[in-house]
């Protein structure tokens, strides 16, 4: 049973209009009371940021270690939260022991670790990256796909491969395609986007059982348009697959923002509401979700460090776990009225 989302937070307001709400957390996040709660009053989904990954489950042993995705899935059903699986095959995070291999080594071990992971969930999760992040323009293959190790071993089909499995083994998750910077406003972005919706195409149309696609949505204040007319184009374009959009991973870094924390915070917060403003406008959204919830932990800080040393401040709450401009921000852009796209659906959908 899905728990009731909380009066004047972020998920009854995503509610409202038939989405979900959440961010990604590590088992470490659980340990921080006032971050817990934080996650517990406003999120109704969640992301575990690091420990569902195949190099987070292997050990050198052979043997895998699911004890703390355990205990994520645990929290997320003990609440009444969704729990979004991340990430099945991901390039960057093949198991150190198996970086080298290809062939057949490769593929038996990718597809017993997304056979055994998705069997062990199935029921339970909400959806599953399934790939991430499968295209790469720079490495100039017709079809844009990113010359990975799943691809090496498997050819181009091992995105069908892997869909086809998931959806065998857990056929209520919704399953993602997720991919990153198909948000900004470059000619790299715009090549990204063409082959992005030309993929989805050839894959949806030999029956790949793709139901939505991930936009990670990495931002970066001051570089993100308030407006983005190919990026509305492109959303338009994936409506018209009949596809659904999760914004899986959103964040905005502050890397090119002058170091004075009010207006530092204020520029990300208008880059929240401008950027959800534009997505909610265009297509069915199914969940919004954060890259963390609060300055206290950032990837961001490694990332993006700012040339002035200062820590990062790209999230909705600050490192003392109050509500920045930006949660104020985000939860007027899910309550947007013009939201044309979406139509009340059972935010569980
Ligand atoms: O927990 C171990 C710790 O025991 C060990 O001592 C330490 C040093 O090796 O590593 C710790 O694990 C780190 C983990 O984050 C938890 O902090 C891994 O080394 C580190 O590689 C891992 O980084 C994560 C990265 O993905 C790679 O998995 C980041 O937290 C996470 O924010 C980042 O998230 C990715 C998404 O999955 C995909 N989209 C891009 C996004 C940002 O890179």
């Amino acid at each position: 049973m899905q728990h009731e989302p909380k009066a004047n937070s972020l998920s009854s307001a995503a509610a409202q209009k038939g989405l979900l709400f959440g961010t990604a957390l590590c088992t470490s996040d659980l340990q921080l009371q006032p971050l817990a709660d934080a996650i517990l009053h406003n999120c109704n989904i969640i992301t575990p940021e690091y420990e569902m990954k195949w190099d987070a489950i292997a050990r050198d042993s052979g043997r895998s270690d699911y004890s703390a995705s355990d205990q994520l899935m645990t929290f997320s059903s003990a609440n009444g939260l969704a729990l979004h699986g991340h990430a099945l095959w991901w390039h960057e995070a093949v198991p150190s022991a198996l970086r080298n291999a290809s062939g057949k080594r490769f593929s038996d071990a990718a597809l017993d670790h997304l056979r055994t992971t998705v069997t062990r969930y199935a029921g339970q999760v909400h959806s599953w990256d399934v790939v991430n992040e499968p295209l790469e323009p720079a490495h100039d293959r017709g079809d844009g796909l990113r010359a990975t190790p799943f691809l090496g071993a498997f050819g181009p089909e091992y995105i069908e491969t892997a869909f086809r499995q998931a959806s065998l083994l857990d056929p209520n998750a919704v399953l993602v395609l997720n991919e990153m910077g198909l948000e900004y406003v470059s000619p790299a972005a715009e090549r990204k986007r063409r082959q992005m919706l030309a993929l989805l195409e050839r894959e949806l149309g030999r029956g790949t059982p793709i139901g939505c696609l991930g936009i990670q949505s990495h931002l970066t204040a001051l570089e993100q348009p308030h407006d983005h007319p190919e990026l509305r184009g492109f959303l338009r374009e994936v409506r018209g697959l009949g596809l659904s959009v999760m914004v899986t991973e959103m964040d905005v870094s502050d890397h090119l923002c002058p170091r004075d924390r009010k207006q530092r915070d204020a520029i990300i917060a208008d880059t929240y509401r401008g950027y959800l403003d534009l997505v909610l406008d265009e297509v069915r959204v199914l969940a919004v979700s954060t890259w963390c919830l609060s300055d206290n932990r950032t990837w961001l800080n490694g990332f993006h460090p700012r040339p002035d040393g200062a820590p990062q401040r790209p999230l909705l709450f600050d490192r003392a776990i109050r509500k920045k401009p930006a949660w104020h921000a985000v939860k007027a852009a899910l309550l947007h009225e013009g939201q044309g796209a979406s139509d009340p659906v059972q935010a569980s959908q």
